[in-house]
């Protein structure tokens, strides 16, 4: 009988150009369904800032060195993951991420919630060159970041397009992205509070690589790792205990 239909339906040109159309559609549906649940299915987290602009040059700098090579930043909700990175990733932990940073592979940890848990200098020190830390690492190192001052002139234009993309940045945040980027990365100057007013008062101000005198790209990437993860505690709210949520301030 099947073959029967088979038959017929293989010698007419329509029939089979319907019935694959058909069968693809199926397929199409799977995937595309999905996506008009999209409101539903992204968890709520009132808390969830957007990127400083300090924040944002590191995460272009982590892009530019191709650091999501060798890193991941999504935990899966295997047991294994969780016990050693901590509560799963969930969708709206990546919502200002454009582009996203997932990955696939893992030469190194995934990074998902390395905020906080190394200091600064730790992060200076393995950047600078990782086996003065980690001996048996094969990172490469990354010294010269420390050695080169931050561009910030181009921020306002970055905040720009990641708006144009979706990312809530207002126009003052655009307007002052220069300006606080150095605010964050000099406590003692005079665009410092400029920061935690647009940002929230949780946020992060401080010389990130350990010098003062300078905006450099280290400090931009320091900052970056030391947010990860900590842009909302919507992970800790229901998959392990409250407590152990990081308290973005330190
Ligand atoms: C060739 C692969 C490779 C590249 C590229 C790479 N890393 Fe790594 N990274 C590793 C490996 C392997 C480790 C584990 C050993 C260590 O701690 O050095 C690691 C560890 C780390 C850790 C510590 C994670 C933890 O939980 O202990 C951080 C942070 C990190 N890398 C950041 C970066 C950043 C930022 C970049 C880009 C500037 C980068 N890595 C580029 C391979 C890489």
């Amino acid at each position: 009988m099947s073959e029967l239909l088979h038959r017929k339906l293989e010698r007419s040109a329509i029939g089979l150009v319907l019935a694959i159309i058909a069968a693809a559609s199926v397929g199409g549906i799977v995937e595309i369904a999905p996506l008009f649940t999209i409101d539903g299915t992204v968890e709520e987290a009132p808390d969830m800032r957007v990127y400083t602009p300090l924040e944002l040059a590191g995460r272009n700098i982590y892009i530019r060195e191709g650091c999501y090579a060798c890193h991941s930043q999504m935990i899966r909700t295997l047991r294994d993951e969780v016990e050693r990175y901590g509560p799963y990733s969930l969708a709206v932990e990546s919502q200002y991420d454009r582009p996203m940073l997932w990955g696939s592979k893992r030469t190194g940890p995934d990074l998902a919630r390395v905020g906080g848990k190394y200091s600064d200098f730790w992060h200076v020190a393995h950047l600078s060159n990782p086996r003065d830390v980690v001996p048996e690492s094969n990172m490469p190192a990354y010294a010269w970041l420390a050695r080169t001052p931050l561009r910030m002139e181009d921020l306002p234009r970055h905040l720009e397009a990641q708006r144009a993309l979706g990312v809530p940045y207002t126009e003052e945040m655009i307007e002052n992205a220069a300006r606080d980027a150095y605010g964050q990365a000099m406590p003692d100057g005079d665009f410092a509070t400029g920061v935690s007013e647009r940002y929230g008062e949780a946020t992060q101000v401080r010389a990130f690589d350990g010098v003062t005198t300078q905006v450099t790209e280290m400090d931009a990437l320091v900052a970056y790792l030391q947010i990860l993860g900590r842009l909302t505690v919507a992970a800790y709210q229901d998959t392990a205990a409250p407590e152990k949520a990081p308290d973005p301030a330190n």
